[in-house]
């Protein structure tokens, strides 16, 4: 039996939807555990380029069953937006689960999201504005809505009268926008609970299940560890735990039951919205990765930020999610570059920092020391064995190893399935 967990060891998009849907091809189950819609996983397979927000990245093979689990929240509108595009894609979704248990992103919730960003002014977050801080706050806070509410008209009204009461005091009177209506609302949102009805379970048990007939189930993280609301630079995170832990809490899996914990790791950083990133790129190299690696945001469209590799932040990640082992992706990506640097500590005020300081302020100040190692300056895409890739390429790749202390399982090398070279077995 094998659970295995895909964690985003950075600031997210580090290619965590091609990695799963490599491996969904040997899992039973992949479920999505934490987030919402803010994810873009981008999946480039036989079927053509999709860009997943909601559904899982195994839902490519028809072997394997999809979740959302109970930590996620859900967009309706944007998930049925998703399996539309899908089963016009050629693929179906009939193997999909939504969690009876998952919270539901409403429309104040995005109302809130843009307007919160608002009043931040300067110190706004860059969230992707797709409500779902909002949404994870109201399900701290016991206001939120779950998918099960969506399925009774009668239940759903009840529970929508009781929290537009004060949300639409919110809007009105704190922000001066216009109240929602409790029926349009609630005609709306059922609507979706009936379309989606065929697919909400009790995943919990379905994993249950899944775990007493010892079948491979794959937990697939959004987002990144440096976004994580606990270990991330806060308040620049985003709400939920994209972490090994945050797999157990929302998918439903104890922790017992987990058998690896994967980081992955693009080969140098990138971060989208604000918020410190100590090993950002000056312009002109900057600008080259994020053409060279077409760096802008799966759901936003934002440019990316772009970084050095940073083993710092990388160390802290293998610590807080207990990392086996690395995935290290787009190294393609460097190919042309004629040397590489990558951040072994930071420089705080003239002392040398093993881990990030959990104040953003501090982490701001903080300027890189770094490795030099040189480029390869040769084409990786066609390498399919670890052996066959240039050696400084390999002496980069295991120097990342080296200074994260994870063992390296697979490298990409593009953004296809097939364009993977396989150094350890995951299942
Ligand atoms: P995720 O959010 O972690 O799933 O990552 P995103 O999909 O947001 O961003 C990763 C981007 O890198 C996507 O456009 C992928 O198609 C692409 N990608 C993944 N692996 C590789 C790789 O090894 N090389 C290149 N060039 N692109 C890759
Ligand atoms: P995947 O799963 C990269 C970032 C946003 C913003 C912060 C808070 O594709 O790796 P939120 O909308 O969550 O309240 O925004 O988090 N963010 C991501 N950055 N990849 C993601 O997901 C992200 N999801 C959220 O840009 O800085
Ligand atoms: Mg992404």
């Amino acid at each position: 039996m094998s659970v295995v967990v895909v964690i985003g060891g950075q600031w997210g998009d580090e290619g965590k939807g091609k990695v799963i849907d490599l491996l969904a091809e040997k899992a039973a189950y992949v479920v999505r555990f934490s987030g919402g819609n803010n994810a873009g996983h981008t999946v480039v397979n036989d079927y053509g380029q999709f860009r997943l927000h909601l559904v899982p990245s195994g839902i490519f093979n028809p072997g394997t069953a999809c979740i959302i689990g109970n930590g996620v929240a859900v967009d309706p509108a944007s998930l049925i937006e998703e399996m539309d595009v899908l089963e016009k894609g050629g693929v179906s979704v009939q193997r999909l689960y939504i969690s009876d248990r998952a919270h539901v992103i409403m429309p104040y919730h995005l109302l809130q999201d843009g307007l919160e960003e608002a009043c931040r002014g300067t110190g706004a977050l860059g969230t992707t504005r797709k409500g779902v801080g909002p949404a994870f706050s109201d399900k701290a806070s016991r206001t939120g809505v779950r998918m099960v509410d969506l399925l009774d008209s009668n239940s759903l009204r009840e529970r929508l009268a009781i929290v537009l009461e004060f949300k639409n005091r919110l809007l009105k009177e704190v922000y001066g926008a216009s109240p929602l209506d409790l029926e349009l609302v609630c005609e709306e949102y059922y609507k979706y609970g009936q379309r989606l009805a065929p697919h909400i379970r009790d995943t919990i048990a379905l994993l249950g299940a899944a775990l007493e007939q010892k079948s491979h189930i794959l937990l697939e993280g959004a987002q990144g560890a440096m976004l994580d609301p606990d270990f991330g630079t806060y308040p620049y995170v985003t709400s939920s735990p994209p972490t090994a832990a945050g797999a157990c809490q929302g998918s439903g899996i104890g922790p017992t039951r987990l058998d690896k914990v994967l980081g992955v790791f693009k080969a140098y950083a990138t971060r989208v919205g604000q918020g410190p990133m100590p090993t950002e790129m000056a312009p002109p190299t900057g600008e080259m990765v994020r053409e060279r690696g077409q760096e802008y945001g799966t759901t936003t469209g934002r440019p990316r930020r772009c970084g050095w590799f940073d083993a710092v932040a990388g160390r802290f990640a293998a610590r807080v999610n207990g990392f086996d082992g690395a995935i290290i992706t787009r190294l393609d990506v460097l190919d042309t570059l004629t040397s590489i640097k990558v951040c072994t500590q930071y420089n705080l005020d003239g002392v040398l920092l093993d881990s990030p300081p959990s104040d953003a302020d501090l982490l701001v100040r903080c300027q890189p020391v770094y490795q030099e190692w040189p480029g390869w300056e040769a084409p990786t895409s066609g390498v399919r064995r670890f052996r066959d890739l240039p050696e400084p390429a390999r002496n980069y790749v295991n120097g990342i190893s080296e200074v994260t202390g994870c063992p390296v399982h697979l490298v990409s090398v593009g953004p296809h399935r097939d364009e993977t070279i396989e150094l350890r077995e995951i299942f």
